[in-house]
């Protein structure tokens, strides 16, 4: 008889519900953060003189026993105990009787599974955040490695302008941190200690939550109990997080495996992250950088899924809520494994420097550099925009790059231009029109290798080694 079922019942749960109801299936990886939360709950209800020292003791042990158990796999999971919770209070109560059945005092399941999540989100956080420092560092890496070669940047993917492949990584550089702080953010309203609030309207018993909230290292108590037991804005915010992250990697996984086509030709992938074909002997395919770019729609789903699930939920807790978890859980593992193939991808993966470079002319890129070189002579803007349309169309015809045009080239569009013409020439080609950026945030070296060091001094410290989050 599960440990909910009081003496109003008169009847035993039926077993269709048993299997509808059931969470444990995907609720049993909150065991570490259930056992962390009731260990220091037994620690406070000793501290008001609810539990004798010999009682949280004998708790404290027989709660480290329970863990090494389910580390080993070793407690059998069923159904008919619904969750995580019950599996943990039920083996306590078998192995202390009384005492075990007093660990529930002054607490719920609504505000122990609240605490369980926000526990596991806030470590979650923490690795993913590791990980995204890792991919940063590992874009600012190549930074050195693809010093000095200029990619052409696209806008609706058709040739814009010439950039350093450096300032293209540093775009991702810049992505990856407005997702850390959003994290960080996150992790923020995460950290809210829902212990004590009980059910719904908080307890009787003298609990000190505030005692509870820092023992367990959150920053505060919630001061509702009506909200906070069933509060889930922080899963909510935790999955935008996880799908703009998603998002972003989606991105530069489309963008790569463009780069990475015979028609690009700009990257190699790392052959041991790329799959072949059943039929087609020669090719090398980019699956891991599709199933990214695919996985994006799990997450986004997932995201959905949350926002649909806590729509018209009146207060406080229904039971609504225990669908929180797969998603949320999927979120954070899909996000994950993407991030983990991303490092090695983008720190092993090789510019095609020469094939770049063979066709790096082409689509004149420097064509906005030669509007603004006549800008900078005095022209009004929409004339020159103007003239140097008509020089890249002369240039097109005659199959020719703007700095081969001649000085009676450049005078047919407007006999001003013949005299500028040797001068103007000299800022052309994509080297040229790098070398003239001046803006903040552009692609001039000095301005990138600024930006560089900069996150080189930000991404200095190392992450730790990583945890699962299983
Ligand atoms: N398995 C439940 C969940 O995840 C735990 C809380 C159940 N509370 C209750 N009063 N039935 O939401």
């Amino acid at each position: 008889m599960p440990l909910s079922r009081s003496g109003v019942f008169e009847a035993s749960t039926d077993a269709r519900l048993v299997r509808f109801s059931e969470s444990v299936s995907f609720d049993s990886r909150l065991y570490p953060q259930d056992i962390r939360g009731s260990k220091v709950h037994a620690e406070m209800l000793c501290r008001v003189g609810i539990l004798t020292e010999e009682e949280s003791a004998a708790i404290q042990t027989a709660l480290s026993e329970i863990e090494v158990e389910l580390d080993q796999g070793k407690l059998p999971l069923r159904i008919e105990m619904e969750d995580i919770h019950m599996h943990i209070e039920q083996a306590l109560i078998d192995r202390l009787g009384d005492v075990g059945r007093k660990l529930h005092t002054g607490r719920s399941r609504n505000d122990q599974v609240a605490t369980d999540i926000r526990l596991w989100v806030r470590q979650a956080c923490d690795q993913i955040d590791r990980l995204l420092a890792d991919l940063q560092r590992a874009f600012l890496s190549r930074c050195t490695k693809d010093a000095g070669v200029i990619l052409p940047a696209y806008t609706h993917l058709q040739r814009a302008q010439p950039v350093l492949a450096s300032h293209y990584w540093l775009a991702y550089i810049e992505k990856l941190s407005r997702d850390r702080s959003r994290l960080a953010d996150c992790r923020k309203r995460a950290n809210v200690c829902p212990l004590g609030a009980a059910a719904v309207a908080g307890t009787s018993i003298p609990i000190d939550r505030h005692w509870t909230a820092e023992k367990l290292g959150f920053e505060g108590v919630a001061a509702n109990s009506i909200d906070i037991s069933s509060d889930r804005d922080f899963a909510v915010e935790a999955a935008f997080v996880l799908t703009m992250i998603a998002e972003h990697l989606s991105g530069w996984a489309e963008e790569w495996i463009l780069w990475s086509t015979v028609e690009f030709g700009f990257i190699k992938l790392p052959h041991k992250f790329c799959t072949g074909s059943s039929i087609m002997p020669q090719k090398i395919n980019p699956d891991t950088l599709e199933l990214t770019r695919g996985k994006t729609a799990r997450v986004v789903g997932n995201l959905q899924t949350l926002l649909v699930l806590i729509k018209g939920l009146p207060l406080a807790y229904n039971r609504d809520l225990q669908e929180d978890k797969p998603p949320l859980f999927d979120s954070f593992d899909t996000v994950q494994a993407c991030l983990e193939l991303a490092i090695p991808i983008v720190e092993e993966s090789e510019l095609q420097i020469e094939s770049i470079a063979a066709r790096i002319d082409q689509g004149y890129l420097d064509a906005t550099t030669l509007m603004e070189a006549l800008i900078l002579k005095g022209m009004p803007q929409r004339t020159a925009h103007h003239h140097v349309g008509s020089l890249v169309g002369v240039a097109r015809k005659k199959k020719i790059a703007l700095a081969d045009l001649s000085n009676e080239d450049f005078a047919s569009v407007d006999p001003e231009l013949f005299t500028h013409a040797d001068s103007l020439r000299s800022a052309l080609g994509v080297a040229g029109a790098v070398a003239a950026y001046k803006s903040y945030g552009s692609s001039q070296p000095l301005e990138v290798q600024h930006q560089i060091d900069r996150w080189t001094q930000l991404l200095a410290v190392k992450s730790p080694p990583q945890n699962s989050l299983h």
